[in-house]
């Protein structure tokens, strides 16, 4: 049985998606650079997903660069009807590795065409303009240039919905005024809940929130108190995470990144995972837990 049979499903622009999903940049070599040490065990990790119910993918063509999506294309191309592959534009890599700025309209513009090459599509089912007016976290700026060149290339075809990532709740905003917004992709898990009001109101609006760095990232959570959580439910820490964040709001569609099958099996399998009102209490006051 797929440990996503009875997962909920959610919006995603005009198509439904299980809410448990899976993100690829953990494919890629060290440092999200350079293709990975062992390209058929990303495939396999791939196909393992899809075939596991996963129907929800998180890509982009800066990983690698280009090498992730070729990855996925190789793996699952060609796709089935239900996989919904969402990408993002606005970065590019520098020769060292380094994510610098690509946001202006041509460079948006390569980025879809490499998107669509690099995947094998005639057109993106959802591309999140990704602001690199902060690196690490949302800094103010305006999208509204790089939004309408996205939105010309939606008008074109290439591009079905458009949604926004690493933003400020004012950038969501503003993007909202010009294109229609589908989702909004920001970093948030148990440690981190700078976004809890804008979940809460994109909720409201029928728009998808998908946490980047459900897991805590490239340093994964850890936490004496979510260890002892997780035991006392016979769970691991990442499937009680997970859970968390599945029942924080039901417009919360997750997109956990691995490279490791046994990571993916145990990810996909919080799906499974019901945490009781006194857990989630205990949860929602995660410095207590360190
Ligand atoms: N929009 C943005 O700016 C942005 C930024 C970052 C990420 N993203 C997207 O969000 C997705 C998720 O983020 P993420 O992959 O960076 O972080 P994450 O899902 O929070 O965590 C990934 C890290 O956790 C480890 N991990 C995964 N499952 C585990 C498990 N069951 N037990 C122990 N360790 C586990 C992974 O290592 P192993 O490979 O060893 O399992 C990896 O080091 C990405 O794949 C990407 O698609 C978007």
């Amino acid at each position: 049985m797929s440990p996503l049979e009875h997962c909920p499903t959610a919006r995603l622009g005009d198509r439904e998606v299980k809410r448990l999903g899976y993100g690829a940049m953990q494919l890629a070599g060290p440092g999200v650079f350079g293709p990975p040490k062992d390209p058929q065990a990303a495939l396999a990790v791939l196909r393992e997903a899809v075939e596991l119910g996963v129907d929800h993918i998180d890509t982009s063509d800066f990983y690698g660069p280009h090498i992730t999506n070729q990855l996925i294309r190789q793996a699952l191309h060609p796709y089935p009807d239900h996989l919904t592959l969402v990408t993002k534009v606005s970065a590019r890599r520098g020769p060292d590795g380094a994510w610098l700025p690509a946001m202006s309209p041509a460079e948006l513009t390569t980025a879809v065409e490499d998107n669509l090459r690099n995947l094998g599509l005639e057109y993106l089912e959802v591309v999140n303009l990704r602001s690199m007016h902060g690196l690490h976290a949302p800094a103010e700026g305006s999208l509204e240039e790089a939004l309408t060149a996205l939105a010309q290339l939606r008008e074109r075809g290439l591009i079905r919905h458009l949604g926004v990532s690493n933003v400020t709740p004012t950038q969501v905003a503003e993007a909202r005024r010009l294109v229609p917004i589908v989702c909004v992709q920001n970093a948030y898990n148990l440690a981190n809940r700078h976004d809890d009001a804008l979940i809460d109101a994109l909720a409201k609006d029928g728009i998808a929130y998908v946490p980047f760095f459900p897991l805590g990232g490239f340093t994964p959570l850890q936490s004496k108190g979510l260890d002892l959580i997780a035991a006392q439910l016979g769970a691991t820490p990442m499937q009680v995470a997970l859970a968390w964040l599945l029942q924080r709001s039901p417009n919360i569609l997750l997109i956990p990144g691995t490279s490791n099958p046994v990571h993916l099996r145990e990810n996909l399998a919080a799906a499974q995972l019901t945490l009781p009102p006194p857990v989630i209490a205990q949860l929602d006051q995660w410095k207590a837990l360190a």
